[in-house]
């Protein structure tokens, strides 16, 4: 059901003209930080963010000032050409990560599908082309990345699958040294599984992950699209843990809205993918760019970052209070702002019922509520979510 005022006409263009990929129900019209507005004027906090892309909140002013400074100036001149903004995202983005260089794409699936033809390349002179990712990883939706995607479901109906990827149980490693053979090229691990239920890596799983491809001179390379820019309260997953992936991929966060993807090459293979192995026509824009150095400046001008940890410690501090009133809450986990409450049941009523509270929330997997604040959240606007989220309980529970 479409919010109260969404005209029957806006409803019948988007049945008949979109085809049903997606299933909306509620028509947002203004954001404002982590508050969104429907049509009707019903105010939304939103504990969603996008899918974790509007980290700062919506409509940033300094993300929203860049824009406009940068459209009106130059929007797009193609990769044949330079343009000023991106080499410097690219500096602010390697002196924030490790030595090494930069591509941009526009979305989480093209940055890993960069990491894959990074790690082929590399690999396919020693006859090395297969890559081992994770049970129950989402890295994206285009064949490759579904191929790499370690849940069989998001497959379906679409065979045969892309071949040369293989799928190990998350944090066994064990199994994953088990499984390398002479043709593994690389291991792509999300260091927090965000869509299979934000199940955090072990840190002894990623350190084993890192001493494993290093014994097999093969790439370690992170999907950090959703866990990473600060949502660990580190900048990158991989600080959070100090396990250095030879290469990582971004997006979602990276232009808070705006649309760019990229991934960052360690130093040592920088010179894998030369001129002509690897493009994106929309890759780096000057205005996609101008957006990412807003967001990265904001990021750390304003100690957002900074306080990233303070206020995970509180919102998990308040919701293991929770849990421990309500029987269907079996654990609540994750890393910084980045949280699953998993339930002893399908989270999907549960995350209705807080949207209908007006709180914006995810599911993960089958049985997790899933919270991805902005990381500028007030604790006012935690409590106010806690709030909701032990109301909806009560009736989930009931
Ligand atoms: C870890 C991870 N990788 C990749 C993707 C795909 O990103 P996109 O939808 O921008 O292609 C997602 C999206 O949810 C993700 O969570």
């Amino acid at each position: 059901m479409a919010s109260n005022n969404v005209t029957k006409s806006l409803v019948e263009l988007q049945k008949e003209y979109l085809l049903p990929t997606y299933s909306p129900e509620l028509l947002f019209i203004k954001g404002e930080g982590a508050w969104l507005w429907d049509d009707s004027g019903r105010k939304y906090l939103d504990f969603g963010s996008g899918i974790g892309v509007c980290s700062l909140g919506h409509s940033h002013p300094a993300v929203a000032e860049a824009i406009r400074r940068q459209v009106g100036t130059l929007t797009h001149i193609s990769n044949l050409y330079m343009n000023a903004n991106q080499p410097k995202l690219a500096e602010k983005l390697v002196k924030r990560c490790f030595d090494g260089a930069v591509f941009f794409g526009n979305s989480g699936a093209e940055a890993n599908e960069g990491l894959i033809k990074l790690a082929r390349k590399h690999g396919n002179p020693k006859g090395r082309f297969e890559i081992i990712t994770m049970n129950d990883s989402f890295h994206g939706r285009t064949l490759a990345t579904l191929a790499a995607t370690g849940r069989a479901k998001y497959r379906d109906g679409f065979a045969p699958d892309m071949p040369g990827f293989k799928h190990t149980p998350f944090n066994d490693a064990k199994a994953l040294a088990e499984a390398i053979t002479p043709k593994t090229c690389a291991v792509l691990i999300e260091p927090i599984q965000g869509e299979g239920g934000v199940m955090p890596a072990d840190a002894e799983f990623l350190q084993e992950a890192r001493r494993i491809c290093d014994e097999h001179e093969i790439l370690l390379m992170f999907d950090e699209v959703q866990c990473g820019m600060g949502r660990t309260g580190s900048f990158f997953a991989w600080q959070h843990y100090g396990v250095k992936p030879d290469a990582l991929s971004l997006a979602k966060a990276l232009g808070n809205g705006f649309p760019i993807g990229a991934f960052i090459v360690d130093e040592k293979y920088k010179k894998v993918l030369q001129a002509g192995t690897h493009a994106s026509t929309f890759g780096g824009t000057p205005l996609a760019c101008a957006a990412a150095m807003a967001v990265l400046d904001t990021l750390e001008k304003n100690s957002i970052l900074g306080k990233c940890s303070e206020k995970s410690e509180y919102i998990f501090g308040r919701l293991n209070d929770l849990s421990a009133k309500f029987e269907c809450v079996r654990e609540i986990r994750g890393v910084g702002l980045m949280i699953g409450i998993e339930l002893d049941r399908p989270a999907a009523k549960l995350r209705k019922s807080t949207e209908d509270k007006a709180l914006l929330t995810l599911t993960a997997g089958e049985n997790v509520l899933r919270l991805l604040p902005p990381l500028n959240v007030t604790i006012p606007e935690i409590d106010k979510a806690v709030e909701i989220i032990e109301q909806a309980l009560v009736e989930f529970s009931a």
